[in-house]
């Protein structure tokens, strides 16, 4: 079987270009020692395989690395603190973001009404749960229903942000001590759109806070930084007395994603 003069030259000149790839480095030489007039051997089977397998690294895998599956998967592999949250049972990496911010500014504690948007799938909710020793009252919302059961004291509100506090059944839901918001859009990689639509849900939270936060409370929400931030922060300056930006050393590097804390509430002017 004669092997194709256009293979042979492709074969070697991918060796000659490939030579750096150690232990799937194939070798330059003639295909068979007679200029491809004999019938292949196993050898050179071996050196056809190597060629398609400097193939698929050289051309495939950074093809396969383009696609967000896959680069996901690595970036989730190699993340120290997604292994630590499978580790420490835990639904999500974001755990460690709120546990963080939560050290050094003391935002959860017992005996509190807390309201958590954009809830699923319940990392935060877990780290509540803890702290508080179950002895908190919880409403979660979100558009997505929890990964497992919550005890008691959790109320889950499946459902869009924009519509559940509207009318009475909003008004039903009471008054919190706390709101957190981890909540974030889906995002489209065109970086004023996704901006403008994180803005957008952070200017609903400090709605729903201004409505149903009881005056000294507190709000911590996740924001994009970019167009849209500066208004949503002076709008939180306006509603609290000390306002705080934050980036937990758990957010991914790559992410300019930013947390906002406003602490006690000011006390609502009377309308009268
Ligand atoms: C990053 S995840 C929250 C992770 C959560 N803090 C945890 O620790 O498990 C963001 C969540 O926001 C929710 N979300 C986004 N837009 C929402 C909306 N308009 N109303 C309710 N939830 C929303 C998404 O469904 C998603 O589950």
């Amino acid at each position: 079987m004669r092997i194709k003069p256009k293979l042979k030259h492709e074969i070697k000149k991918s060796a000659e270009k490939n030579s750096l790839f150690g232990k799937y480095q194939i070798t330059a030489a003639p295909i068979t020692p007679d200029n491809g007039q004999r019938t292949p051997d196993l050898a050179d089977a071996g050196r056809i395989f190597g060629f398609y397998k400097i193939y698929y690294i050289k051309i495939i895998c950074p093809y396969l690395f383009k696609i967000d599956f896959f680069r996901q998967c690595v970036k989730e592999v190699k993340d120290y603190y997604f292994r630590k949250a499978k580790q420490e049972k835990y639904v999500a990496r974001s755990v460690y973001k709120l546990s963080e911010i939560d050290a050094k500014h003391h935002i959860i504690r017992p005996r509190m009404r807390l309201l958590d948007l954009g809830a699923s799938p319940g990392s935060w909710l877990q780290y509540t749960l803890e702290k508080t020793k179950e002895q908190s009252e919880i409403v979660c919302v979100d558009l997505k229903p929890p990964v497992f059961s919550p005890p008691g004291c959790v109320r889950w509100i499946t459902g869009d942000i924009y519509e559940v506090f509207e009318g009475e059944a909003g008004v039903a839901i009471g008054f919190f001590d706390c709101v957190i918001s981890d909540m974030a859009p889906n995002t489209t990689g065109i970086r004023m759109v996704d901006h403008a639509a994180s803005a957008s849900l952070c200017e609903k939270v400090l709605e729903i806070s201004s409505r149903m936060l009881k005056p000294r409370g507190t709000v911590l929400y996740k924001i994009f930084q970019g167009s849209g931030f500066d208004a949503v922060y002076k709008q939180t300056r306006q509603l609290f007395e000390t306002v705080k930006t934050l980036k937990p050393q758990s957010c991914r590097s790559e992410s300019n994603e930013v947390y906002v804390l406003g602490l006690h509430r000011k006390i609502p002017a009377n309308k009268d």
